[in-house]
């Protein structure tokens, strides 16, 4: 058994924790059918334990028929059998927490799968019956109803409407198989609150709450009028209550939560953060900044100053199973773009990417809070350019074929150099297997070399996680800031080395140094002072 982490008996290990996210479909197949599967993270929880994180979140595991690789869920009590059985996610979960390794699960409140008993029922029970008030269904506009009964816009392009064969249309805010619930209905708020017990009673730690800003909409859904404040489903006042009530079931577990909450303002984004909601929210302004050092800067202060108020940790995201992976994204040289997203062709320098990706993970590893890391992000993959007749994401499909989708980060891991028997759900492209954790396991100067003995230090170096940081003097371009106990952090993105502070010794850097014992471009290094 594995040395028990520091944070093992403390309550608020959430705080500075280093979360793995496990994308089960793509993770490791135990079964050989080309899906992943939960035998195969059983068996690669060793992998996670050398690898040194303190959790684990799983993106939905459970009986969905993937029309939006499972944040469609049929149903909430049972793990789809391509995974395995309950019984399995539950021996996972206990044998993770003796290796000192805790669970997130994810809830998708906004919505469920056209396949999940409500809505079929609703579907059954046709207009105006109690089944469909779980829903948003409403008659259309248009002297024959033919026209849908509002103009929202859909997360994933197109319509947010759709109509059935008795002339209502419902409300999805995503694809259509993910009809939206109606959080007005005493119903769907209690119904989610046995889920979560349902979970913290099966011994998870935490829940990632999907879409979070997005469940209570305007009252009569007003058309969205560009500008006006509030927005009809973005960010109403009324969310606030339903998530100072599943606090209230998390305190009872010591559980807690983590809100994908996508803002542009940040006291509205505090507000999902005070005491008694969600304990953290991702933190997506970090993720989408360039590699440009006053803008991560930026990035980082705002950051700070947006979490002190309410006394929560921030998180440190750089890649997840929705944005361009972190290699290509900063191989690209124009940053002119949105800079997480998925685009067709764009010229990538993938040694260049993997220079800055190196810094970039010696950066969030060493900011205060807690860090999320994406299945790969420690292989170092690339985004993957997914052949046109094998995409599955809807949001390809929805776009028209315009967007490439989201899949091109979802390709299965490579474990072994030996390609896999059978041809998994994604194709790997060519030199897939070079990438392979057990050959770079062996290879003290691989990507995962580098984020074994970040994570360990981070374990072991109590200055680092939740806790004060200071910026130190640094020349244009480069980020230099102290943390407690003497460890300083410096990342080079100037165009000449820089110089490092004197007295201090270098505990790992994310490249050499030059013949000067100067700091090189794209280059990070964690140092004693
Ligand atoms: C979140 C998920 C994404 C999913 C969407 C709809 O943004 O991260 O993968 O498609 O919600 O549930």
């Amino acid at each position: 058994m594995a040395a028990i982490p520091p944070s093992e008996a403390a309550d608020d290990w959430w705080r500075s924790a280093a979360i793995y996210q496990v994308y089960v479909r793509s993770f490791a197949d135990a079964d050989g059918d080309g899906t992943g599967d939960l035998a195969g993270v059983r068996s690669r929880l060793p992998y996670l334990v050398e690898l040194g994180v303190d959790a684990l979140w799983f993106t939905p595991w459970y009986l969905s028929p993937l029309a939006d690789g499972g944040y469609d869920v049929a149903d909430y009590r049972s793990i789809d059998p391509a995974f395995g059985t309950l019984g399995e996610a539950e021996k996972l979960i206990a044998e993770a927490r003796e290796l000192g390794i805790r669970t997130i699960v994810d809830i998708v409140p906004n919505h469920v799968s056209d396949q999940h008993a409500w809505f079929r029922a609703a579907l059954a029970a046709g207009p105006g019956s109690p089944e469909r008030e779980l829903f948003h269904f409403r008659p259309g506009r248009g002297e024959h109803g033919e026209l849908a009964p509002n103009d929202w816009p859909s997360q994933f392009a197109g319509s947010t409407w759709t109509r059935v064969d008795d002339g209502e249309w419902y409300l999805h805010l995503f694809a259509p198989e993910q009809p939206d619930l109606n959080w007005a209905h005493p119903v769907v708020r209690e119904e989610h609150e046995n889920v979560l017990r349902f979970w913290f009673e099966r011994g998870v730690a935490g829940v990632r709450i999907d879409s979070a800003a997005l469940l209570t909409k305007a009252d009569g859904l007003p058309d969205f009028v560009e500008g006006r404040d509030p927005h009809p489903y973005i960010d109403q006042d009324e969310i606030h209550d339903i998530y100072r009530s599943w606090r209230a079931v998390a305190d009872e577990y010591d559980g807690v939560f983590v809100g994908e909450v996508w803002l542009p303002d940040s006291e509205r984004f505090a507000r999902y953060l005070r005491p008694d909601e969600l304990h953290t929210a991702f933190n997506f302004n970090f993720l989408s900044c360039p590699w440009d050092a006053a803008r991560l800067r930026t990035a980082v202060e705002e950051t700070l100053a947006e979490h002190a108020p309410v006394g929560a940790p921030a998180t440190w995201v750089l890649c997840n199973h929705d944005v361009t992976r972190t290699v290509t994204r900063y191989g690209r040289r124009e940053t002119g773009f949105d800079f997480a997203a998925k685009v067709f062709g764009t010229p990538t320098d993938l040694g260049l990417g993997t220079r800055r990706a190196r810094a970039a993970a010696l950066l969030s590893l060493a900011l205060p809070g807690s860090v999320y890391l994406y299945q790969g992000e420690e292989l170092g993959l690339p985004e993957v350019e997914i052949p046109l007749h094998r995409i599955q994401d809807p949001m390809h499909f929805r776009s028209g074929g315009t967007d490439p989708g989201r899949d091109g980060c979802r390709v299965p891991l490579p474990w072994s150099a030996e390609p896999p028997a059978v041809e998994p759900w994604l194709p790997q492209p060519d030199g897939w297997t070079g990438y392979a954790a057990e050959l770079q396991a062996e290879e003290p100067d691989s990507m995962l070399s580098l984020y074994r003995a970040a994570l360990g230090l981070r374990r072991t170096e109590a200055g680092f996680g939740d806790g004060p940081l200071t910026w130190l003097p640094a020349a244009d371009g480069v980020l230099a800031f102290a943390r407690s106990e003497g460890l300083i952090c410096v990342v080079n993105l100037a165009g000449e080395p820089a110089v490092l502070p004197g007295h201090s010794h270098t505990l790992l850097s994310s490249g050499p140094l030059d013949g000067g014992g100067r700091l090189p471009q794209d280059t990070a290094v964690w140092l004693r002072a």
